[in-house]
């Protein structure tokens, strides 16, 4: 095996002296699709927050390319290549769809770059190639989490940490999005994915890790959790 690209040893983390996070240690080797899946609350943005220093881990350790991020800035982590599309989608709403995805690649200076990147995403996402002079606010919510994903791709991220993009999306823009995730993955990105639609996020994934109120419960395979029975019952209500 080779080094992991993320390690997350032991970590916890508390809000207001409150303790959420208590010791969870998951790791994603390069190339690999990881899933972390639970209920409302498991405790799962915290995880993908501590990550981005965000929110602090008081205890445990975290390391990116062999490299311990947990007492590094957020600008710091970003600079090593991990990028987090957070829940909230916080784009820029008055700016256009292409200044939005511009503004992703900030930390970029080589212009070709910068171009050649514009484009994968137009080519992954044609939705946005066609609405790339619209101003964000005027985007349905399902071209809004393109707009944030595509965002995160602009920068070149060595891991793309994805949390429920699929939330609140049609079905129709749901199975776009996957199909975008899913080529990713075939492109060789590594990929965090939190998700609460826990058989198309297994489904996709090489490993999964199921979390409940702040503690990793199950972990192995997409394939061999979804043949879990307990994970069974309490997802996909079989
Ligand atoms: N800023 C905060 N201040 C205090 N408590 C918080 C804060 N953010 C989250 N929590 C609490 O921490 C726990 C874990 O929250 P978290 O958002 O990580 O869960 P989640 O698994 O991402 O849930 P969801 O599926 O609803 O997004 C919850 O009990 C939540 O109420
Ligand atoms: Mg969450």
């Amino acid at each position: 095996m080779p080094e992991p690209l993320l390690q997350v040893k032991a970590i916890k983390v508390r809000y207001s002296g409150l303790p959420v996070i208590h010791g969870v240690s998951l790791e994603v080797y390069p190339g690999e699709t990881v899933c972390v899946v639970g209920s409302n609350g498991a405790g799962k943005s915290t995880i993908l927050r501590a990550v981005m220093a965000a929110q602090r881990a008081f205890e445990g350790e975290i390391r990116f390319g062999g490299v311990a991020i947990h007492d590094k800035r957020t600008e710091a982590i970003v600079r090593l290549g991990v990028v987090y599309v957070p829940e909230e989608k916080m784009l820029f709403r008055p700016l256009s769809v292409e200044e939005n995805l511009l503004l992703g690649a900030y930390c970029l200076e080589d212009r070709q770059r910068i171009a050649e990147n514009l484009e994968f995403v137009f080519t992954l996402f044609p939705r946005l190639r066609e609405r790339r002079r619209q101003a964000a606010s005027t985007l349905s919510g399902g071209e809004q989490q393109m707009v944030a994903v595509g965002r995160g791709l602009m920068s070149n991220p060595r891991i793309l940490m994805l949390d429920e993009p699929s939330l609140g999306l049609s079905p129709l823009l749901v199975d776009e999005l996957f199909d975008a995730i899913v080529k990713l993955k075939k492109e060789g990105l590594t990929i965090l994915l939190v998700e609460q639609n826990v058989r198309e996020s297994l489904e996709m994934s090489d490993r999964g890790y199921v979390l409940q109120t702040g503690k990793v419960v199950q972990e192995g395979s997409g394939a061999e959790l979804l043949q879990d029975d307990s994970v069974r019952k309490a997802f996909l209500g079989l």
